[in-house]
């Protein structure tokens, strides 16, 4: 009796586990289809890379040594996952760039659904992510120790390389593996700035995008609200000089101390979390209604990435200046051995003869509405300026928003396709 009984309870045991499990395995697997994140400490410690291949993405890592000797590393998803997943068919292009501290993880770290890369991958495109000199990715010189302790030569750079070097040497990549004669461009701040200057430099690029999309538009800085950088702006010129000094040339790797805040105070139920928040946010701006709290471990382990000093400086120059020029060297007489004058030349704008789309928002400290206003005037071939619907959208909402997929990304999808099917008419 008592025997029969417990068989009982024992079967009804098994049969409930099995079912629990059955049923585990659906939620894990549906979990993991999602649009989100499945688990935001393993994704702050796995690389652009990993994590691309963690969420069951194809991931192509390509190299390229630019002129100078920087060696930059890209990631390329060729296609979808779910959608659009036939790897011998040839796709479009997009080229995806990064902004200011930030890295090609940008693209994926909020996710299959919500990550840029990921959305466009199954929209049918093929993917490149580029990495500025000095991030995580493209840490790396064939001559030059980024970590030397008495010599910055490593960091000697502003976005005026990055543009003028380092984003023609990836394109050139991208479309010569891919076998594609030109692409689309994606941009996201500094990664907008340094497109600006690559096709103002060198317009024989501009034939080489069929167009152009940029998301928080930066090149004026005249009404920059962003108190990190109106800190450096009166002394723009002179930051390097301290740096040089105190032999630092870098800005905020992404080192032990902030992943380590990321893993301790950044947790949903820890009260340190607006802290937290707030060392990330004080550069890109603050904004709680488009902001996932729960995803800053895992953008913490990847942002800021690195940059140099020059960068910061750089952007600076242009606050205080209100102008749009290449970098200023300190010194009427060290212009004018780099540029041939005394001031720094301006980045001629209407020499970008590329289709521009900008999109911006209304509340965004570092591109401001009047900023937008003039570089769209000023630039060779604006054709669209879109305000994102929601006017508490701020700088990094752009990419890591809650609802950045539908009230960007579609769009920004769409006019791509517009574009690519014009392409060849003019
Ligand atoms: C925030 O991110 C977490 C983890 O990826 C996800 O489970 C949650 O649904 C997200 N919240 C919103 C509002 O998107
Ligand atoms: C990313 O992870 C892969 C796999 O573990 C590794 O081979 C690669 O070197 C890593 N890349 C970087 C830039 O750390």
């Amino acid at each position: 009796m008592l025997r029969g009984g417990l068989l009982v309870v024992i079967a009804t045991c098994v049969a409930l586990t099995a079912a629990v499990e059955t049923d585990s395995i659906k939620e894990l697997l549906k979990k993991f289809d999602s649009r989100y994140s499945t688990n935001v400490f393993e994704d702050a410690s796995l690389n652009a890379t990993e994590l691309i291949t963690k969420y069951r993405y194809p991931v192509e890592v390509h190299t390229v040594t630019t002129e100078d000797g920087y060696i930059l590393e890209m990631q390329r998803i060729p296609h979808g996952r779910d959608a659009n997943n036939n790897p011998n068919q040839k796709r479009p292009v997009v080229f995806l760039m990064h902004g200011l501290l930030s890295s090609s993880a940008d693209m994926v770290i909020m996710g299959p659904g919500s990550g840029l890369a990921y959305i466009l991958a199954e929209e049918g495109f093929d993917v490149w992510m580029g990495n500025a000199r000095g991030n995580t990715y493209s840490r790396k010189h064939v001559r030059l120790n980024p970590d030397a302790l008495l010599s910055t030569a490593f960091w000697k750079f502003s976005w005026d390389e990055i543009g003028n070097i380092d984003l023609p040497t990836m394109i050139d990549h991208a479309l010569k593996t891919s076998g594609q004669e030109r692409l689309h461009y994606i941009g996201h701040s500094q990664g907008t700035t340094s497109f600006f200057v690559m096709t103002s430099l060198q317009p024989e690029y501009n034939k080489k995008i069929i167009s152009m999309h940029a998301l928080a538009p930066v090149a004026y800085m005249a009404h920059n609200r962003n108190p990190l950088l109106m800190f450096i702006s009166p002394h723009a010129n002179n930051i390097e000089n301290i740096a040089n000094l105190v032999g630092v040339g870098e800005f905020m790797t992404n080192n032990v101390i902030y992943s380590w805040a990321g893993q301790a105070m950044c947790r949903d139920e820890v009260v340190f979390q607006p802290i937290c928040s707030n060392i990330l946010f004080l550069i890109g701006g603050w904004n709680e209604q488009e902001h996932n709290a729960t995803m800053l471990p895992a953008i913490l382990g990847h942002t800021p990435a690195g940059s140099s000093l020059r960068q910061l400086a750089h952007y600076g120059q242009g606050i205080a200046d209100k102008e749009f020029r290449r970098y200023d060297q300190g010194s009427r007489m060290s212009n004018y051995r780099t540029y041939g004058s005394f001031k720094p030349p301006h980045y001629d704008l209407s020499k970008i003869t590329t289709p521009v789309f900008l999109h911006y928002s209304d509340s965004d400290p570092l591109a401001h509405v009047n900023d937008v206003d003039r570089l769209f005037r000023e630039l060779g071939r604006p054709i669209g300026k879109f305000r994102v619907p929601l006017a508490s959208f701020s700088h990094l909402d752009f990419l890591y928003g809650i609802n950045a997929k539908e009230l960007l990304f579609n769009r920004v999808i769409n006019l791509i396709r517009a574009m690519d099917a014009n392409a060849f008419d003019d």
